[in-house]
């Protein structure tokens, strides 16, 4: 099968691309499934019911978040009923949510796992030991599970990788909003990405809009950080194909879509 991953979805700017170009992704590349980071998919921070549903209409299964999945207040009031939804596995024990969820397709059960770095971030429970624990489990259902990594450095994201090669059909960081060309299959079978990268802004500073961040460079003053919602735009995705026998991959495909790299269908 193929797994379709969409990179940090950056409020409207990234909504609007995801609109656009997920038919057009699912036309070319035919995925089995689509899983969406939207942990910025709400003005660049948290997430909605409404656009949660709205990934899920057009045409995602899963959901993933990050360290901004508390953000918006609404969050508390529908994420235990947002079955496609996963936030970090490894938020402490009894945070609202979960962290892994089983999707069928077609008959074969994929889990999908949330996980956050805890280098540069807040800290939290240990995402190594939470992972062990939770592919225990999925192992009883499939052999095929995909790891959203949520995390800053690329050094833990790489021990990550390496950590579950064989163990896991997948391992992707997320979080940096900027896309690594170190796309790769591991000895053992799992596909790697350090970052997927993110969809929305293209001529922000990760989304924001630069004057802001500029003038914090220059300055050290405080200033408000807004999406920026005037520039052009960009997709950043990443798709794995996956043996349904054994959960390994047999191939890594990184998708770069923007005015430098368009999109051919
Ligand atoms: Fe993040």
């Amino acid at each position: 099968m193929k797994i379709l991953f969409i990179g940090d979805v950056v409020g409207s700017p990234g909504r609007d691309m995801v609109q656009e170009y997920l038919p057009k992704l699912k036309e070319k590349y035919r995925p089995t499934m689509t899983i969406i980071n939207g942990e910025n998919a709400a003005s660049g921070k948290g997430i909605t019911e409404k656009i949660y549903k709205q990934f899920l209409e057009w045409g995602a299964q899963v959901v993933t978040m990050g360290n901004h999945t508390w953000d918006k207040k609404e969050i508390f009031e529908f994420i235990d009923g947002a079955k496609n939804m996963v936030r970090p596995a490894n938020f402490p024990e009894g945070n609202p949510g979960k962290g892994m969820v089983f999707i069928n397709m077609n008959g074969i059960e994929v889990a999908v796992i949330n996980l956050q770095g805890r280098t540069f971030l807040p800290a939290i429970d240990d995402p190594f030991r939470k992972v062990d624990e939770l592919i225990e489990e999925a192992k009883k259902r499939t052999n095929i599970i995909f790891v959203d990594f949520h995390g800053e450095a690329t050094s833990e994201k790489q021990a990550m990788g390496w950590y579950l090669d064989g163990r896991v059909s997948a391992v992707v960081g997320t979080h940096t909003h900027t896309q690594t060309a170190d796309e790769r299959i591991l000895p053992q079978g799992t596909a790697y990405i350090s970052d997927v990268g993110m969809t929305g802004p293209y001529d922000g500073i990760l989304g924001v809009e630069r004057d802001a961040v500029l003038k914090r460079f220059l300055t050290s003053l405080p200033v408000r950080f807004e999406i920026d919602e005037k520039g052009r735009s960009q997709l950043n995705g990443f798709l794995v194909t996956i043996d349904n026998s054994n959960g390994k991959s047999t191939r890594v495909d990184r998708i770069l879509i923007n005015d430098d790299h368009p999109f051919f269908g």
